[in-house]
């Protein structure tokens, strides 16, 4: 069920529902569905029968994404109430989004003890913080648009599925690329029929090596305990595309990785604890906090910087000699992997592989998908469609078809727009990435992680 409603929801995003027709032929006994070749039509506004109003629970880097939604649609989404620990970024939000001081708090326990006052809660809290709010927020009634992933462990993972079931509640599982018009439209090439059988899938995100350190060498995302394994925490947005693409259940997942590179015996002599103390090799280092934070000003999005330019400087020195971002590379308490494989068999003899690499100069998911009649070259941007039978060839690029000015291609603010339109209606038909559909490539993750510790093939 949830496969035929991602078809038709994938084509209702490309504006291809109401051809309803099959325009191609057949060939080789496979109807194929030649619409997958027109344009996706623009985004439609979402028709609500009301404003829906929300809680914010973190209003960091992610709830501020959604947040902004809420300033540039006020008619369609209304923040009424934020819980966050930092006064700074609380301050912020309740001003960009006038919240009246009785719906400010400082941690999402004191949303809770309030009676409900909002349609629905936006949980945008650290990984390690996602399953107390979910099932405070479920138990009394709130519907939810909870950040990826969805717990810490798979039990938390079925608690959360289970209440939201038994309270009736639609929950939408932040995994984004599901309503980004690239992974949308390849989304359509395969469910066209034009690749004939699919066969095998290669995906590989490369994470570049800046954005490694960033996140998951000296940011929040480094420690496996304090967050999530890598895998679930950088790439359940890939197990989940994959499966979602493939519309076949994953039987069996074996995974090998490790942190190879970030660690202290590799640190180059002369290195110091911090860029900021001396260190010999800063200048040529590419990981020199000072070049990435300071002289770059890239990678600024956790740094709660001032508005007012000319003391953006000092604050970012200030954060490097004193904050996590400024220590060195080779020596953090780091522990998730910098780089891991994950193999997939999949129902009906379709095979998968998928590859996690820190170290490349360049971001955007590559994919190769091969089929019987046809294959797809893809990598975030640009796609190639190949039809082995006409000999045929399509060539999309995602900046022609731009959908929402938003992150992920659009896909931040196409899942809001999605979940407005469910919370309205109040139905999960209505969402791609409904929490028991996003169950399936937790468990891949959680399993994926248990094969790499434990060396085994394990059954999904
Ligand atoms: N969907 C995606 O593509 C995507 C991308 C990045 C991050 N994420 C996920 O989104 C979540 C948030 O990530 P982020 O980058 O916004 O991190 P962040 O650190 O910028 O924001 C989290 C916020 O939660 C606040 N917080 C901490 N304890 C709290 C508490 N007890 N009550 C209320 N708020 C509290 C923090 O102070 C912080 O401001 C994480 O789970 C992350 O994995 C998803």
């Amino acid at each position: 069920m949830a496969d035929s409603h991602s078809r038709r929801a994938a084509l209702k995003a490309l504006g291809l529902v109401s051809l309803g027709t099959t325009l191609g032929g057949t060939a080789f006994g496979k109807t194929v569905d030649r619409t997958y070749h027109l344009a996706p039509a623009a985004p439609v506004a979402p028709q609500l029968s009301k404003t829906i109003t929300a809680i914010v629970c973190g209003a960091g880097n992610r709830g501020n994404v959604y947040g902004n939604y809420a300033a540039e649609y006020p008619t369609q989404l209304d923040i009424v109430g934020v819980a966050e620990p930092i006064p700074l970024r609380n301050d912020r939000f309740a001003k960009k989004h006038n919240i009246d001081d009785q719906h400010r708090f400082v941690t999402w326990e004191d949303v809770f003890k309030q009676p409900k006052f909002a349609d629905a809660v936006i949980i945008t809290t650290p990984d390690n913080l996602h399953y107390g709010p979910a099932m405070a927020a479920l138990a009394m009634g709130y519907d939810l648009l909870l950040e990826k992933p969805i717990a810490q462990r798979w039990q938390e993972c079925q608690d959360i599925l289970n209440l939201a079931e038994k309270n009736n509640r639609i929950v939408a599982v932040c995994h984004v690329l599901r309503y980004s018009p690239y992974y949308r439209k390849v989304k359509a090439v395969i469910d066209s029929g034009v690749l004939g059988e699919l066969v095998s899938l290669q995906h590989f995100e490369p994470i570049q090596h800046v954005h490694m350190s960033h996140s998951y060498v000296r940011g929040n995302w480094r420690r496996e305990a304090d967050t999530n394994p890598i895998i679930l925490a950088k790439s359940c947005h890939d197990l989940d595309i994959m499966r979602w693409w493939i519309g076949q259940p994953c039987e069996y997942v074996s995974s090998f990785g490790s942190l190879k590179w970030f660690k202290a015996e590799n640190a180059p002599p002369g290195s110091t604890l911090r860029c900021t103390d001396g260190c010999a090799v800063e200048a040529t280092c590419p990981y020199s906090a000072k070049k990435i934070y300071y002289e770059k000003r890239t990678w600024l999005h956790h740094f709660d910087l001032p508005e007012a330019e000319p003391a953006r400087g000092e604050a970012i020195l200030k954060n490097i000699t004193e904050g996590p971002y400024g220590r060195c590379v080779y020596h953090c308490d780091n522990d998730v992997p910098d780089h891991q494989v994950v193999s997939l068999q999949f129902a009906n003899q379709i095979t998968a592989n998928f590859n996690m690499e820190a170290f490349t100069h360049y971001q955007g998911r590559r994919t190769r998908i091969m089929g019987s009649m046809g294959d797809v070259v893809g990598d975030e941007t640009d796609l190639l469609v190949t039809d082995f039978r006409t000999g045929e060839q399509e060539k999309w690029n995602v900046h022609e078809h731009a959908a929402l000015d938003s992150g992920h291609g659009g896909g931040d603010w196409g899942l809001v727009r999605d979940w407005l339109q469910a919370v309205d209606q109040q139905d999960a038909a209505l969402l791609t990435s409904t929490l028991a559909t996003s169950m399936e490539s937790h468990r891949i993750g959680f399993l994926a992680e248990q094969s790499r510790h434990n060396r085994t093939v394990e059954k999904v």
